[in-house]
C-alpha cells in the first residue's frame, strides 16, 4: 500500500517550537502581520521573519506562497516554512498552501502552527491530499518525497480535528483511488480488485460481487466478451451506501474497471502499453468516492457499480467482426476489440438502471485517447443529457479545482455508429472519437435517467506531480463527486 501520514492535532505549545525537529511552519500575512506563533518564531530567529516581511520580494509574494528559511538560527528545525496568507485566502488557496508544505517534507516531521479554525481545516486538507507516496513496491530507499509525521497545533485542536474530519475522510477516499490506479495489473487482478472492495464492508457499505455465471444469467454478454480472452475472471461489484431516506432513489456511480487493456486481438502498440494498468481508473474513482461517503457518513443513498475485466489477446478472445448481444438486447458489431470500455459500461449502466431506478447516473471511464488530444491532462470530458445535472457537477468540479469541460452530443454523431449487420458498431471512426464513444453509451441510458459521462483518460494519471498530487494517479473526481452528493442529495 501507499505511504500516507495521519495528521495529529495537538494543543499549541510555543515552548516546544525551539526544539522541534524537522520542519516548523507558521503563517504570516502579506503585510507582515504576525500571530503569536509567528512572533515566537521571529523572536527565536532574532527577527528573521520581520526581515523577510520587509524584503522587496516579499511584497510581491502571492497569498498561498510558502517561503522556506533553511536551518534557522535559534531553532533545532532544519527549515522554517513561512506560509503567506492574506485575510481573504479562500479554501483553494489554503488547500494549495497545505499541499506545498506536504510536498517539501521529504520524509521529515512537520509542526504546523495553524492560525484560525477555517485556515487550519483547509491547510490540513491540502496536507492530507498531497502527503501521499506509492512506495509499496520499492524495497530499498523509499520514495524521497514520502511524507513524515504531521502535527497541526491549535489552541482549540479538538474542535479543529472534528471540523476537519469529513475533509480528511474524503482525502482517504482520494488515496484509495490512487492506490488502486497505481497498482500494477499483476497485483490488481479482477479478483484482487473485488477483494479490496469487499474489504470496504468494514466501513458500513453493502458489497456484492457478481461472478461470470451470474453475469451470463443477467445477459451481460458485451461485458463478458471483453474479458473472455483473459485468465482473470470478469466480475461486477455493487457497493451500496444507504445514508439517506429509505425510499429515496439513489445516485448511481458506474466505473470502467479494465485492470489491463492490451487492446485484445486489436493489440495496442508496445510503446506506452504499460500505462494501461490505469485503465480501471473509472472504477477506482467510484471505489474511492464510496469510501469517502462511507467514512464521512454521508446522509445520502449512493450505489457504486464497477465492471472488472481484463482485455487480453488469446485463442478465446473476441475477434473484430464478432457480434454480441448486450443485456439491454441491442446487438453490437465489434469492429475494434480495443474499444472495450464502452462494451463493459453499457451492460453495467443498463443493470444499474434496471435494478436501482437511480435519481441520476454518473459513469466514469478512461475511455478514449481522443479526449487527451482534445483536452490534454487538464480537464476531463463531460457529456450529459441533462443541463441542470451537468451544471451541478461542473460547479462542484470548479469548487474542488478538478478540471472538467462539457462536450457535445447529437444525432449526427450517433449516426456514425450504424452497422451493416448489427444494431450498432463499437467504433465510429477517428473523427470525434470521444463523442462517438459517449454516443455509444447514450444508447444505453433510459430517457428518464439524468446522466453524466466523464471521460477521465487524460486526468486519471499524470507524468508530473500536480499541486495536490505527486506524479502518478491523481484521484481526480473523488472530491467533485463527493461535493455533488453533498450539494444535491444531502438535505440538511
Ligand atoms: N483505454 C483506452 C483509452 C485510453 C488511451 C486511456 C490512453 C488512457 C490513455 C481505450 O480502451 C481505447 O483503447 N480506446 C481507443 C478507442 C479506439 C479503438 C476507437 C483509443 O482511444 O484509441
Ligand atoms: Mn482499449
Ligand atoms: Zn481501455
Amino acid at each position: 500500500m501507499s505511504h500516507v501520514t495521519p495528521i495529529r492535532f495537538a494543543p499549541t505549545d510555543l515552548d516546544a517550537m525551539a526544539g522541534a525537529e524537522g520542519r516548523v511552519a507558521v503563517l504570516l500575512t502579506p503585510e507582515g502581520k504576525m500571530d503569536p506563533a509567528a512572533r515566537r518564531a521571529n523572536r527565536l530567529t532574532r527577527g528573521a521573519l520581520a526581515r523577510l516581511a520587509e524584503a522587496e520580494s516579499f511584497a510581491k509574494a502571492e497569498s498561498g506562497t510558502v517561503i522556506s528559511l533553511g536551518w534557522p538560527a535559534g531553532m533545532a528545525a532544519e527549515a522554517l516554512d513561512v506560509v503567506v496568507v492574506d485575510r481573504k485566502a479562500d479554501a483553494d488557496v489554503l488547500r494549495r498552501a497545505g499541499a506545498k508544505l506536504a510536498a517539501s517534507m521529504n520524509g521529515k516531521a512537520l509542526s504546523l502552527f495553524a492560525g484560525n479554525q477555517r485556515r487550519a481545516e483547509r491547510l490540513a486538507e491540502g496536507i492530507a491530499l498531497r502527503a501521499y507516496a506509492f512506495d509499496a513496491h520499492k524495497t530499498g530507499d523509499k520514495d524521497a518525497g514520502a511524507p513524515g509525521a504531521v502535527t497541526l497545533m491549535h489552541s482549540r485542536h479538538e474542535e479543529i480535528e472534528a471540523a476537519a474530519a469529513p475533509l480528511l475522510a474524503v482525502a482517504e477516499g482520494v488515496h484509495m483511488t490512487r492506490d488502486l490506479v497505481n497498482e500494477p495489473a499483476n497485483v490488481l487482478t479482477t479478483t484482487e480488485f473485488a477483494a479490496r472492495l469487499e474489504a470496504m464492508r468494514e466501513l458500513g457499505l453493502e458489497v456484492e460481487v457478481l461472478d461470470e455465471d451470474q453475469l451470463a444469467e443477467l445477459g451481460m454478454r458485451t461485458l463478458l466478451s471483453v474479458g473472455q480472452g483473459s485468465d482473470s475472471p470478469s466480475k461486477v461489484v455493487v457497493m451500496q451506501w444507504k445514508g439517506g431516506e429509505a425510499d429515496a432513489a439513489p445516485l448511481a456511480l458506474v466505473g470502467k474497471g479494465v485492470v489491463f487493456d492490451a487492446g485484445g486481438i486489436s493489440l495496442k502498440p508496445a510503446a506506452g502499453m504499460e500505462d494501461m494498468t490505469m485503465d480501471m481508473g473509472g472504477a477506482g474513482v467510484v471505489a474511492g468516492t464510496m469510501c469517502a461517503l462511507a467514512r464521512r457518513k454521508a446522509k445520502a443513498n449512493v450505489v457504486g457499480l464497477v465492471g472488472l475485466v481484463e482485455n487480453m489477446p488469446s485463442g478465446r478472445a473476441s475477434r473484430p467482426g464478432d457480434v454480441v448481444r448486450s443485456m439491454k438486447g441491442d446487438t453490437v458489431e465489434i469492429i475494434n476489440t480495443d474499444a472495450e470500455g464502452r462494451l463493459v459500461l453499457c451492460d453495467v449502466m443498463w443493470y444499474a438502471q434496471e435494478r436501482f431506478k437511480p435519481a441520476g447516473m454518473v459513469d466514469l471511464a478512461t475511455l478514449t485517447g481522443a479526449i487527451i488530444i482534445g483536452l490534454g491532462h487538464e480537464k476531463a470530458g463531460v457529456f450529459s443529457n441533462d443541463d441542470a445535472f451537468c451544471g451541478a457537477f461542473l460547479k462542484a468540479a470548479e469548487a474542488t479545482g478538478e478540471g472538467a469541460w462539457r462536450m457535445p452530443l447529437g444525432k449526427a454523431y450517433d449516426d456514425m455508429l450504424k452497422s451493416r449487420i448489427a444494431d450498432m458498431k463499437n467504433v465510429g471512426g477517428r473523427p470525434a472519437g470521444s463523442i462517438t464513444a459517449a454516443q455509444f453509451l447514450a444508447r444505453f441510458v433510459k430517457d428518464e435517467t439524468p446522466w453524466i459521462h466523464l471521460d477521465i483518460a487524460g486526468v486519471a494519471l499524470v507524468k508530473e506531480g500536480t499541486e495536490l498530487a505527486p506524479k502518478g494517479a491523481t484521484g481526480w473526481g473523488v472530491r467533485a463527486l463527493d461535493r455533488l452528493v453533498r450539494q444535491r442529495y444531502e438535505a440538511e
